[in-house]
C-alpha cells in the first residue's frame, strides 16, 4: 500500500489529533504516503483532502479538537454520497483508510468497505466509551477527568448552600461518563440508561440521607437516562421535597474540549501506529482498541452492535459509599 487517507468523523474527542500525528508519523516510518481528509465523509464526498508530512503534524499532540475537523455527514448515508466520496479516492489514488471516530463514523465505513472494498482501519475516537472491542475509547478518560473536576466545584458551592445538585453528562445513550463521575466525585445518586433508578428511589434515598442530617446532594444523570434529563428529573423531585432546594447543571460539550490527559494520548498513539500496521498487514473493516491490555481488532459491525457491559457493581458501589 503506498497511499493512504486519514480522517475524523462525528463528534470531536481530546486525543484525536495524537490519533492524527500517530497516524502520519507510522505512514511515514513506512514510507507511505498520508493524504488527510478534512471534516470526514462531508469533505470525502468534497474532495477536501490534503497532504499530509511528518510536520504537519507538529505541536499538535496536546491540543484537543482535531486539526482534520470533523462533522457528521448526511450526504454520505445515500448511495450517491458514496459513490462521489469513492470517485474522490479514486482521483488522489488512496487505497486505504484510516477512520477515526464513534459509532456512526463506523456504521458509515462499514457499509463503505462493503459497497466498494477499501481497506479500511477504525480507531475509536469518542468521549463515549460506547464501542465494544476495546476497553477504553480515544477522549474518554480526558472527559470524564473534565466532567470530575466541574463535579469538584459543584460540590463546594451545593455544601455551603445546603442544595441538591442534579448535573447532567453527556455519553448518549450509555452511562460509560456518569459512573465515574458518580463514584469519583462523591455523588450519593448515579442514573444511567443501562439501569432503571425510578424518580421514587431518588426522592427515597435523599430523604434518607436529608433525614440523617446530610444536607448537600449530587446526582449524577447520564443525558441518555430514561426517566428523563436532569432539568425534568430535578423537577420531580423539587416537587416531592419542597423542603429541599435543587439546582441543575448540565455540563455539555466542555466534555469535548481540552488537552488529552496522558491516558489517552498514550492510547491515541498506540492505536494510531496499529491503525496503518492493521492496513499494512491487509486487514480490514475491523477497528483497533485495546482489551485487557492486548491490541486487538474487532470487524465494524460489532464495534456497534455488541454490547459493551458497566461492571454491574459499580452501581452497588454509589449506593455503598453514599451511606
Ligand atoms: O458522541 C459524543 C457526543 O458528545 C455525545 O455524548 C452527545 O450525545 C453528542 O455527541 C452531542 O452531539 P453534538 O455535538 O452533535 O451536539
Amino acid at each position: 500500500m503506498k497511499k493512504i487517507g486519514v480522517f475524523t468523523s462525528g463528534g470531536d474527542s481530546p486525543g484525536m489529533n495524537a490519533c492524527i500525528r500517530a497516524v502520519v508519523r507510522a505512514a511515514v516510518h513506512k514510507g507511505i504516503d498520508v493524504y488527510g481528509i478534512m471534516r470526514g465523509y462531508r469533505g470525502m464526498i468534497k474532495g477536501e483532502i490534503i497532504r499530509l508530512e511528518s510536520n504537519s503534524v507538529s505541536n499538535i499532540i496536546q491540543k484537543g479538537g482535531t486539526i482534520l475537523r470533523s462533522a457528521r455527514s448526511k450526504e454520505f448515508m445515500t448511495k450517491e454520497g458514496r459513490r462521489e466520496a469513492y470517485e474522490q479516492l479514486q482521483k488522489f489514488g488512496i487505497e486505504g483508510l484510516v477512520a477515526i471516530g464513534g459509532d456512526g463514523t463506523f456504521t458509515g465505513a462499514n457499509i463503505f468497505f462493503e459497497e466498494y472494498g477499501i481497506p479500511t482501519v477504525g480507531a475509536p475516537g469518542t468521549i463515549d466509551n460506547d464501542l465494544y472491542g476495546t476497553d477504553y475509547t480515544i477522549g474518554y478518560d480526558t472527559a470524564v477527568n473534565t466532567a470530575l473536576d466541574a463535579i469538584d466545584k459543584i460540590r463546594d458551592t451545593a455544601d455551603s448552600h445546603d442544595r441538591v445538585f442534579f448535573v447532567e453528562v453527556m455519553g448518549r445513550d450509555s452511562g460509560y461518563i456518569a459512573m465515574p463521575c458518580a463514584i469519583g466525585g462523591g455523588a450519593e445518586i448515579v442514573m444511567i440508561p443501562e439501569t432503571e433508578t425510578s424518580i421514587q428511589s431518588v426522592v427515597d434515598t435523599l430523604r434518607l440521607g436529608w433525614d440523617r442530617s446530610k444536607t448537600s446532594f449530587i446526582v449524577i444523570v447520564a443525558e441518555g437516562d430514561e426517566e428523563g434529563n436532569a432539568t425534568e428529573i430535578a423537577a420531580q423531585v423539587q416537587k416531592a421535597l419542597p423542603y429541599m432546594d435543587a439546582r441543575v447543571t448540565i455540563l455539555g460539550h466542555v466534555q469535548r474540549g481540552g488537552a488529552p490527559t496522558a491516558a489517552d494520548r498514550m492510547l491515541a498513539s498506540q492505536l494510531g501506529i496499529a491503525c496503518v500496521d492493521g492496513l499494512q498487514e491487509g486487514r480490514k473493516g475491523v477497528m483497533a482498541g485495546i482489551m485487557n491490555s492486548e491490541l486487538v481488532y474487532t470487524p465494524f459491525i460489532e464495534t456497534i452492535t455488541k454490547q459493551k457491559i458497566i461492571n454491574p457493581y459499580y452501581a452497588e458501589m454509589v449506593n455503598i459509599l453514599s451511606v
